[in-house]
Formats: C-alpha cells, sequence, structure tokens
C-alpha cells in the first residue's frame, strides 16, 4: 500500500534516472505540537483521527546528506557515528526501501541531528522530513510540500508537519489512501513567540508513541472525548495565530497537552510519561504564572517539557530555571547551527 502511494506521488519522476544528483541535501526543523496528534485511524499510512497543529522548531532538527553507493546495504550515520542494529536505523532502511533505483541502490545517509535523540522532542520528525526533502534533491523530483508531506508522513506522522518553518495544520483528511492527509502551513508568524526545551531527561523513551497510541486508542473510553476535545482547540489555536494572542494560544496549548497526558493515564494499563522532576516542573510553571510571568508548558510522549513565552520574558524565563537544563529556541531563527 504505501510502495503505492510513493508510485502515484512519484509518477513517472521516479524513472527519470539521468537526472539524479551525486548528493541530496536538505534541513528540517522539529516540530511541536500545540494540539497534539493522538491515535491512527490507518497504521501502515500513519492517518491520523483528528487534525493537529504545530510550530517548528527554527534551527534545531535534522540536516540529511544522501547519497549511493555500491553496497548491499545502507550506511547510515547519525552525527558521525554509524547506527547499527538500532530500530530507529530499522525503520529509516524500511522507509528507504520505497525510494530505491532497483534492488542494487544503497544509500548513505548522513543525519546530523542537533536536539536530544528520542526525549519526545519530535527528532524522528525532523529525520523523516529531512529524508524526503533529500530525496527530492538527490532524485530532482522537484516536489510540492504537499507531495514531501504526504511522503514524510508514511515515514513518521508528525512528519508531515516538519517539512516548511512555522505553524503546520495537518489535515486528517478522509480517503483511504492518504492522498488528503498532509500538513498545510499557516502563513502569520508569530514573531514574539519564543519556546524553551526544559530538558528533565535527555534518556530514551521506554514506551514509543507508536505503541502507546495503539494502547490508547484500543483501551481507553476516553479517546471519544479527545477527539472533541481536539475539535474545540483547534479553532481557539487558530483564532490565536490569527489574532496573534499569546495568552489564548498558551492557555489551549497547555490545556490540551495536559488532556493528553490524562487519556494516556486511563488506557489499561495506565500509560505515564511525566516524571517527578516533569510534575514539579510544572508546578513551578503554575506559580510563576500566578506571580505575573505568562509562561505555558505543553509535552509530548516523554517527560520533557516545552515552554512556550514570548521575547519580552526570555531573561525572566531564563533566570527561572537557570539551575535545569533550558535551550531556548526563536522559531524564527531558521539558521542550522551543526551542535550544541
Ligand atoms: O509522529 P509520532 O509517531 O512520533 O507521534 C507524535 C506524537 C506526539 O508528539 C505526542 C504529538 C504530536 O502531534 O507531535
Amino acid at each position: 500500500m504505501k510502495q503505492q502511494i510513493v508510485d502515484t506521488i512519484l509518477g513517472a519522476k521516479k524513472s527519470i534516472k539521468s537526472n539524479r544528483k551525486d548528493k541530496g541535501m536538505a534541513f528540517a526543523p522539529a516540530n511541536v505540537a500545540l494540539c497534539k496528534y493522538w491515535g491512527k485511524r490507518d497504521k501502515t499510512l500513519n492517518l491520523p483521527f483528528t487534525n493537529s497543529l504545530s510550530i517548528s522548531l527554527g534551527s534545531y532538527g535534522a540536516h540529511t546528506t544522501l547519497s549511493f553507493i555500491e553496497a548491499e546495504k545502507d550506511s547510515i550515520f547519525l552525527n558521525g557515528q554509524i547506527m547499527q542494529a538500532k530500530p530507529f536505523a530499522d525503520r529509516l532502511t524500511a522507509f528507504l526501501n520505497y525510494f530505491r533505483l532497483n534492488s542494487k541502490t544503497s544509500f548513505q545517509v548522513d543525519i546530523r541531528s542537533n536536539l536530544p535523540i528520542a526525549a519526545g522532542l519530535a527528532s524522528s520528525a525532523a529525520g523523516f522530513a529531512s529524508i524526503v526533502l533529500a530525496l527530492n534533491d538527490l532524485y530532482h523530483w522537484a516536489l510540492n510540500l504537499k507531495e514531501c508531506s504526504i511522503l514524510a508522513r508514511l515515514g513518521s506522522g508528525s512528519a508531515c508537519r516538519s517539512v516548511q518553518h512555522g505553524f503546520m495544520e495537518w489535515e486528517k483528511g478522509l480517503a483511504q489512501n492518504g492522498m488528503d492527509s498532509y500538513a498545510k502551513s499557516i502563513d502569520n508568524p508569530f514573531v514574539d513567540l519564543q519556546i524553551g526545551l526544559l530538558i528533565l531527561n535527555a534518556q530514551e523513551k521506554p514506551l514509543s508513541s507508536r505503541e502507546a497510541m495503539e494502547k490508547t486508542v484500543g483501551t481507553s473510553h476516553f479517546y471519544a472525548g479527545w477527539q472533541n476535545q481536539v475539535s474545540e482547540d483547534l479553532p481557539l489555536l487558530k483564532k490565536a495565530i490569527a489574532s496573534k494572542n499569546f495568552t489564548l494560544l498558551g492557555e489551549i496549548s497547555e490545556a490540551n497537552a495536559l488532556c493528553l497526558h490524562a487519556l494516556l493515564l486511563s488506557s489499561r494499563p495506565a500509560i505515564l510519561y511525566s516524571e517527578k522532576s516533569t510534575v514539579a516542573a510544572w508546578q513551578k510553571i503554575w506559580a510563576l504564572r500566578k506571580e505575573g510571568l505568562e509562561l505555558y508548558f505543553t509535552q509530548d510522549a516523554g517527560p520533557n517539557l516545552k515552554l512556550l513565552f514570548q521575547k519580552k520574558d526570555k531573561d525572566k524565563v531564563q533566570m527561572a530555571f537557570q539551575t535545569e537544563k533550558l535551550w531556548v529556541v526563536d522559531p524564527m531563527e531558521t539558521k542550522f547551527h551543526e551542535y550544541n
């Protein structure tokens, strides 16, 4: 099924072998969902039950260089180190199978990420999106953003929101083949918005979002409530973006994330990504807010938080979290810096 979608999108382009370059390169930013994607109506094609909305992380993400090699297997490097026998490398190889010229084509894949891997910071989304964009460059396909978004989604759902900077809304679509399920840009930059990556634990997460989603959808009666919540939160977030209303943006994003984590707890058995330090950070943020600092958070499938605040409050936020590991990201600053 996936190959059919890939072939439909690439059409005749895939057979234009003479046009390919020696190397393809691309950067894709990570993205943070302000209204989360949780639950798949189709597990193979990564088709969601609901729409979701994200903001990209500017210069934080993955830069991929792809080239052809004469070898039986792909060579996959992450930050200069070969990735062997890692589930993520296997996923990438399986994904690349849809894009080989023939069964003898192997790829050298060099991914440079400036994010902590698998810490709930959407690093796989940036990885898959940058691979699709690098393939587009390597083969000279000249795909449009919709096509890139659909292809990236086949690698990892939320990757479809990482093919471009800024706010992206992933439309769930209705078609069985998912050709109408892709992310669209909401072109209304919020120049004052800052995102703080509060790293409380950078270890690999014990339960992948893929497995967790399946458990939630299959066991929680609250899942129907979650879908209703998303249909209320999304229009409010879009209103906040359109009117540049930071308070509304922060309130809805935080409430949506907490609703997701409540939903996770209602799975059987319960899924808990938060740690003691996570709950302590929630309480600290709520206390700071009571004191007048406009600071909100969102949280994905891991214990770390993403803080949402405005440029004018950057110093205060950095001061409040000076003993923790906090990276401040300006979504408008899009130049890739190799390492941090
Ligand atoms: O695309 P996945 O399978 O990594 O799932 C992403 C799930 C969340 O990050 C928790 C939510 C989201 O919308 O990004």
